[in-house]
């Protein structure tokens, strides 16, 4: 059996780092761990309980009322969120949830009790987690970093497209205003900034279609699955 490695995908948002994530993750037959889900969820619950993001005892409470657990959808080839046994996994791509979640994602206690469970599912390896402090905080000896950017005029047409299939009332202007918006919370933030690693390889994929990124990141990954091996 070869030995298995941790591959943190870290980057801005609307880079395409879930889809490399989940397409590594199938061919290398390892886990798939979607980080900003979770933060999405806690902020889809603190939304729906109206628990103020300044209010630490409040926030407190509610995280310990909070369980989250990813589970596997045959139809979408990924897994769902699950918040308190309810699959949540539409809502939290929803514009409410998306404009509110960096906020979320920048209070220290909601990172604290993201990043346990995180490093907790990592203890096996075998496992391709994106995020955003995925290779900084997360797992900083993770075997292969990988840092994903791309133009962001290509990032807001591609989320356009995304987010058309179930809203076609969205506006381009929007999706700018809501990316640059996140952008700026999650690189300003006081804890875990969103931040390169200094030994992550960066992989500007803004000419590159999903295929040609999928084999660049797929031949760092053996190299370094092989090396480990060998
Ligand atoms: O990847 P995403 O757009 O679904 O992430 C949602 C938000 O969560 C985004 O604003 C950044 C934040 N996030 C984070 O702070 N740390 C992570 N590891 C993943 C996401």
């Amino acid at each position: 059996m070869p030995n298995k490695i941790i591959i943190a995908i870290d980057g801005y948002s609307s880079c395409g780092k879930s889809t490399l994530a989940k397409a590594l993750a199938a061919k290398l037959e390892y886990v798939f761990i979607d980080t900003g889900a979770m933060y999405r969820a806690v902020a889809l619950y603190f939304l729906r309980n109206n628990i103020p993001f300044d209010d630490e005892e409040a926030i407190a409470t509610a995280l310990k009322k909070i369980s989250l657990n990813f589970s596997y959808n045959a139809a979408s080839l990924k897994s769902d969120m699950i918040l308190n046994d309810e699959n949540v996994e539409a809502e939290i791509r929803e514009m409410a949830v998306s404009q509110k979640v960096s906020e979320v994602a920048a209070i220290g206690a909601v990172r604290d009790f993201a990043v346990a469970q995180q490093q907790a599912m990592g203890e096996k390896k075998g496992i391709v987690m994106d995020g955003r402090d995925i290779g900084t905080v997360v797992f900083p000896t993770a075997a292969l970093k990988i840092f994903v950017t791309a133009d962001p005029a290509i990032r807001v047409e591609r989320r356009f497209l995304e987010l058309q299939l179930t809203n076609p009332a969205i506006s381009k202007e929007e999706i700018a205003a809501n990316l640059q918006h996140r952008d700026l919370l999650d690189t300003t933030r006081e804890r875990s900034p969103l931040r390169q690693a200094a030994d992550a390889k960066v992989l500007d994929n803004s000419t590159m279609n999903r295929e040609e990124q999928f084999e660049l990141a797929l031949q760092w990954a053996l190299t370094i699955i092989s090396e480990t091996n060998s």
